[in-house]
């Protein structure tokens, strides 16, 4: 079976990345990487710390892109790929303009689509804007969905969609297992990351901050900044916030924060540090739709800066809740967090709804026709209800 993988952002790699690299050493498989190049320097590092080299690069990304120039440039890149490797499937992933674009021209070639990460739902078209558009057209030209969890599947049911559903759990947890047993396992390593940030202050309270939606450009990044200024004054804490590339994100973030103390503006982190970074965290504040996940399962207290999320379950679970973007709903949840160590110690619970390391082996099985057990198959799974603002579990105290 030859499967070409194609993806372009720093998420999709950091989440294809332990797919690719079992792929590889699968004997029936012949795997083809193709990097569209979406992200330019936040994939590069992915690639180089998962030692991922890409069959073909289309190098798409230009400085400020339109969505309809980034598109356009996308189904055009991968339809000559298409065209020169003739792949049984094409994996896609999650939510971006790179899947959507790749799904839709591999669907005009007749050429069957897996989407990996499918099934997760807003039921908003403008939150997150453009990716649940993204997400339910790659779903709707997909013959096999690997949705991570019985929510999404759910999701996937409700729609009455084509192809095959198969519960695998979220690639990103493969991905975060290995990187924490890397750092687990070398004290070397340890200690140079460790090195790396002298000005961290082990006397405060570390908040690590990330944020990039569009439909929080403006305004809304202007609200998040003025929570973090505010938050800063605090002398117990330091904010750690590296700022994504997007112009539009950095523009604000820089001229507003640059000159606060105790706040740490840095260029993204290498996916290694940022384990390391999320590792030593009191809590998190983003709208990142991978950090929702993979700091439930490092146990660490999250606030979604954002009114909706496709992510619920760790909503349910109590571990994360939703606080918008509003300087009042940050700046309160936040205090309360660091005021109340019992409302902190239940936020601080390591759950594991999203995966459990294996979903890259489950992906594979389900494409070569092979028995396995489904992620959540024993334990079960929350309801499907989707999460939206107002936790009841912050609001009330
Ligand atoms: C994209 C995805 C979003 C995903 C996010 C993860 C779409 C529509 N959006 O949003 O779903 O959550 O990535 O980060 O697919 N840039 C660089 N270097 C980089 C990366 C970005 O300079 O390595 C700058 C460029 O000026 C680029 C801009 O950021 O034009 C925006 O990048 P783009 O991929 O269009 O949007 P994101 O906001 O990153
Ligand atoms: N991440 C990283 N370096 C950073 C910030 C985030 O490696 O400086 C990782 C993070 O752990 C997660 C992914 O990038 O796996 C999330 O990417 P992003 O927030 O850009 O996109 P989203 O998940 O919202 O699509």
């Amino acid at each position: 079976m030859k499967i070409l993988s194609v993806f372009g952002t720093r998420p999709e790699a950091i989440k294809m990345a332990p797919l690719v690299q079992r792929l590889a050493r699968t004997p029936e498989i012949e795997s083809l990487v193709c990097v569209t190049g979406q992200h330019r320097q936040m994939l590069d590092q992915v690639m180089s710390l998962f030692q991922i080299r890409a069959d073909f690069d289309l190098a798409v990304m230009q400085p400020n892109q339109t969505l309809n120039g980034l598109f356009s440039r996308t189904i055009a890149g991968v339809d000559d790929v298409l065209a020169e490797v003739r792949p049984d499937v094409v994996l896609a992933h999650g939510d971006t303009s790179t899947a959507c674009a790749c799904a839709m021209a591999a669907f005009h070639r007749r050429i069957a689509v897996g989407h990996v990460e499918a099934g997760l739902r807003t039921g908003n078209l403008a939150m997150p804007f453009p990716e649940e558009m993204n997400r339910r057209v790659v779903d709707c030209v997909s013959e096999w969905m690997f949705a991570p969890t019985l929510t999404s599947k759910a999701n996937l049911l409700h729609e009455h969609l084509q192809g095959r559903i198969f519960v695998t759990g979220n690639t990103v947890i493969d991905a975060l297992a290995a990187t924490c047993d890397r750092l687990r396992g070398d004290a070397a390593l340890a200690r140079q990351m460790a090195q790396r940030y002298p000005w961290m202050d082990s006397g405060r309270k570390l908040i690590l901050v990330t944020g990039h939606r569009r439909e929080s450009f403006g305004e809304g990044f202007r609200s998040i900044c003025a929570a973090l200024a505010q938050l800063a004054q605090r002398g117990d804490v330091q904010i750690v916030y590296p700022v994504h590339m997007n112009p539009a994100v950095r523009d604000v973030v820089m001229s507003t924060l640059s000159r606060c103390e105790r706040i740490h503006l840095i260029e993204p982190l290498e996916y290694l540090n940022f384990v390391w970074m999320m590792q030593r965290a009191h809590l998190i504040l983003t709208d990142s739709g991978g950090v929702q996940e993979e700091a439930p399962y490092l146990g660490k207290p999250v606030l979604v800066m954002r009114e909706v999320t496709e992510r619920p379950e760790a909503v349910a679970a109590g571990t994360v809740a939703i606080v918008g973007t509003s300087t009042q709903r940050i700046t309160q949840a936040v205090e309360h967090l660091l005021d109340q160590p019992e409302l902190h110690a239940s936020f601080a619970r390591r759950i594991n709804p999203y995966g459990d390391g294996e979903a890259s082996g489950r992906i594979i099985a389900a494409l070569l026709g092979q028995p396995f057990q489904e992620f959540g198959a024993a334990a079960g799974d929350a309801d499907g209800a989707r999460a939206h603002a107002s936790s009841p579990s912050l609001s009330s105290h």
